[in-house]
């Protein structure tokens, strides 16, 4: 079993064929999904998609993108929606110095608001970073008991490490299976398998050979693939490994 552990199938390109495209990604083996939020509306509305889909559990949060628009009654909103037994998570969450859309001191304030909220609820995080690795690591320093995932990993191995040793599973993405992702093949192959999960971030973030099209859940195969090519082991321990190492932080098969 593949579980896509980063989707955005309520985003607006899957409108005309979401149905389709979830039929598709079952045909090719990803059988379950974590639908991550990243503004209070899209993750008010992934409540209910969440609840109504067996296959799909939900993470709400503010992106850091959208950390101006979190107001208290965000959070009191948050509060309720997190009721929900589908709700596994906080995410995605964080801090984007690349395309700084929100001022950095907001990007902060409201990523450690979030931390708090998900330690207040024993809830994992799922952790957007861009160009803000020092200040994200001097963050995460000043909280005991962290878990969850970062999102789409890129860093050193020195990086991988630091993030593993606090308590996170790293998410592969698509990025893994690009040519001059040199680096990232390298991190791959050192770490253990225990510290992976595969993630699309669908409808963003393509693997080779759908650079330039929309993502969709099906393609995980292709990271997937990767993965099994750089770590030379079987497939299918791949999928036993990963399916584990979600169940291990998001406790999914007892829900
Ligand atoms: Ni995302």
């Amino acid at each position: 079993m593949l579980i896509d552990t980063h989707t955005h199938l309520l985003s607006e390109e899957f409108d005309n064929d979401r149905d389709e495209v979830i039929k598709r990604a079952k045909d090719k083996g990803v059988e379950k999904f974590i639908e991550v939020g990243y503004d209070e509306k899209y993750s008010t509305k992934l409540v209910d998609f969440v609840e109504y889909n067996d296959d799909f559990f939900g993470a709400i949060g503010i992106h850091p993108h959208n950390a101006i628009e979190f107001t208290n009654t965000t959070l009191k909103n948050f509060e309720k929606l997190i009721k929900s037994q589908k709700i596994i998570a906080i995410g995605e969450i964080g801090l984007d110095y690349y395309r700084d859309l929100s001022p950095r001191d907001t990007q902060e304030k409201i990523f450690r608001q979030q931390i708090e909220l998900s330690q207040s609820l024993e809830m994992p995080i799922i952790i957007h970073c861009r160009e803000a690795k020092d200040n994200l690591k001097k963050i995460l320093k000043e909280y005991q008991n962290l878990t969850g995932i970062i999102h789409s990993f890129s860093g050193t191995l020195q990086d991988a490490y630091f993030y593993i040793e606090r308590g996170f599973l790293l998410g592969i993405s698509g990025v893994v299976t690009y040519k001059n992702s040199l680096a990232l093949k390298n991190v791959v192959k050192e770490i253990d398998m225990q510290n992976i999960v595969f993630e699309t971030d669908c409808p963003y973030l393509p693997p080779t050979p759908y650079r330039g099209k929309r993502n969709e859940p099906s393609y995980l195969n292709f990271t997937k693939e990767e993965v099994v090519k750089l770590k030379e082991i079987d497939s299918e321990i791949v999928d036993k490994i990963t399916a584990e190492n979600i169940n291990r932080i998001f406790k999914i098969f007892n829900k």
